[in-house]
């Protein structure tokens, strides 16, 4: 099978509040087949969002390659890598990231702008799809928080990317909703045959995907708080 994204000794560390570099992504070997839909489950503050930004090339590791088709991305200039990610990668962020000032429809038509082109029609299906068809001139804070991460899901899919990056995209949903946006988001990768990497604490949603892999168990960079308090109560309590 032929990989979509293939990783290598992949390191990033942050810089904390005290000044000490704290290692928070170091992933040795990571491969996503073309067409793959693969889970990533964790503990918050495990690296996760971390590790969808390395791969969306907008963090840029301290090591390691990132080969999206081959083609070694980390090593891209900024606008490369700008162009590479709004041509091929779909990303409905944690926090969403949509325009404030534009409608629903806009940040989802402004995303196609940027990428492979606008088709209105396409950007007001998707909308549909995901229960916004009375939202589409509503702008960010006229929606609830459910409504918006929903926008995020449909700009996300609006330039059938290769790769789409869901961080928790259903982290704001009831369950109906939840069950309706991430099958539209397997549907719509599998008609596009793009491959699918997705962030979840939900075991409805990690239920759906054939490969769930935990974090703890390919990131080798230390473990967040909670873990260590779980796994040593008497040391982490003292
Ligand atoms: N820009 C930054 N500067 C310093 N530290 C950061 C930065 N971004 C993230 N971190 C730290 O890196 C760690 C991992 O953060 P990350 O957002 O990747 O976690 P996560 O697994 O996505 O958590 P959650 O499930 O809560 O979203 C955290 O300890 C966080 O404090
Ligand atoms: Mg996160």
């Amino acid at each position: 099978m032929e990989t979509i994204l293939e990783i290598k000794g992949l390191r990033k560390s942050f810089v904390n509040y005290e000044g000490q570099k704290i290692p928070t992504v170091d992933i040795q070997q990571f491969n996503l087949y073309k067409k793959e839909q693969v889970a990533i489950e964790g503990l918050s503050g495990s690296g996760k969002t971390t590790f969808l930004n390395l791969v969306a090339g907008i963090l840029r590791p301290d090591e390691g390659q990132i080969f999206f088709e081959k083609e070694d991305v980390a090593i891209l200039s900024e606008s490369r890598r700008d162009l590479w990610r709004a041509q091929n990668i779909g990303y409905v962020f944690q926090t969403f990231n949509l325009l404030q000032g534009y409608s629903a429809l806009e940040n989802v038509i402004l995303g196609m702008a940027f990428g492979k082109g606008i088709h209105k029609d396409f950007a007001l299906a998707l909308l549909k799809r995901v229960n916004l068809a009375k939202h589409i001139h509503s702008k960010p804070r006229q929606m609830s928080i459910g409504q918006q991460q929903r926008v995020a899901v449909a700009r996300a899919l609006a330039n059938k990317p290769k790769l789409v990056l869901a961080d928790e995209p259903t982290g704001n949903l009831d369950r109906t909703h939840a069950r309706e946006t991430i099958s539209l988001i397997q549907e719509v990768c599998a008609e596009n045959g793009a491959a699918l990497l997705l962030v979840s604490h939900d075991h409805g949603v990690l239920g759906k995907l054939k490969r769930v892999i935990k974090m703890s168990d390919v990131n080798r960079a230390g473990l967040p708080v909670e873990a260590e308090r779980e796994n040593n109560p008497v040391k982490a309590g003292a």
